[in-house]
């Protein structure tokens, strides 16, 4: 029989490509930027399967451009960017990878409280621009990370893991959740606390949440009004859970003190960006995951979604369980 045919949206690590290469007749976008959707459209057109990234939209539209399209592997824990009630209705599963991202991402996310807290790239500016001429008493004065308190939304696996970090460094910690997690509060010590409570409390409010309706800007101009004018805002999770307008006017008029973004709304974030403007403000593009490691156990479990899927197997990582509750599934 032939091999499955599958569109993989770009270059993945090897780890996983390798797998994809063996077993399919696959074609892979081979640009730095991810395909054009319509070029997309195009190219699952004939397609069994489609290994995609959060940089891809994949709407209804698309899902039935592509009727033999029966599994959409996704290399990325989020997948907000992927129709995932419309693939459910149409019998197809999407896959993710949870789990093995968990730690880097969490390590990352407190490398940003801690360098957005101590100012660390702001040094290193005024180093390489020149201006460091002596030891100053009131240099770049930061906030200090130990005994303070965080303030974590959203406590899954990478909220959790944040956790355990800032227990290292004496932190008090708050979190939010719809799911409270008696379980765990006594175990690692952290203590729930609702929004409003967390935002007035919190040194760093750090947002560990998926990006959902009930997500979207939560954080507004009200919640900042909230802060402290000495917090740090750490977002790690999805760019549009913070509204960009209503960040700018609080770092700009110092409601808070400094943010740290992995994440932003748009993204990737224009070059002329006013947030873009503020040196109280540390954006990195989208490298929470990014280790050597971690994005090739990434690739390996898109690409073992991807292979379950086309011989319709159960997904070891599904996105969308109740598809197979259904009895639709697409190919099944
Ligand atoms: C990265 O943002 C991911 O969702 O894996």
């Amino acid at each position: 029989m032939a091999n499955p045919r599958v569109f993989v949206t770009r270059i993945i690590p090897d780890a996983g490509l390798k797998v994809v290469l063996e077993q399919c007749d696959a074609e892979v976008w081979p640009e730095e930027l991810p395909p054009p959707y319509e070029v997309l459209l195009q190219k699952v057109k004939g397609c069994d399967g489609l290994l995609s990234l959060l940089t891809d939209r994949i709407n209804p539209q698309l899902m039935d451009a592509a009727p033999h399209l029966r599994v959409i592997s996704q290399m990325a824990v989020g997948f907000d960017n992927v129709d995932a009630k419309a693939a459910t209705e149409r019998g197809i599963p999407v896959g993710n990878t949870p789990g093995v991202l968990t730690d880097t991402t969490a390590d990352f996310a407190f490398t940003l409280l801690m360098a957005a807290a101590r100012r660390v790239v702001e040094g290193m500016d005024y180093v390489r621009a020149g201006k460091w001429k002596t030891w100053g008493p009131t240099l770049l004065l930061g906030q200090d990370i130990h005994h303070a308190t965080l303030g974590l939304i959203g406590f899954g696996r990478i909220g959790q893991g944040m956790a355990r970090r800032a227990s290292g460094f004496d932190m008090r910690v708050l979190y939010y959740d719809v799911y409270r997690r008696e379980d765990l509060e006594k175990s690692m010590g952290v203590v729930y606390a609702d929004l409003d409570t967390l935002l007035r409390e919190s040194d760093f409010v750090s947002l560990h949440t998926d990006l959902n309706p009930q997500t979207r800007h939560i954080i507004n101009d009200d919640a900042f009004a909230k802060m402290k004018p000495s917090a740090i805002l750490i977002n790690s999770a999805r760019g549009p859970i913070v509204d960009p307008d209503a960040l700018y006017r609080a770092l700009r008029d110092g409601k808070i003190a400094g943010a740290g973004l992995d994440v932003t709304e748009p993204e990737p974030l224009p070059a002329s960006s006013p947030l873009l403007s503020l040196p109280n403000c540390l954006i990195v593009p989208h490298i929470a995951s990014s280790s050597v490691k971690t994005r090739g156990r990434m690739a390996e479990m898109a690409a073992s979604n991807l292979i379950a899927g086309l011989r319709g197997e159960r997904l070891p990582y599904c996105a969308n369980p109740e598809v197979y509750e259904r009895g639709n599934l697409r190919g099944g």
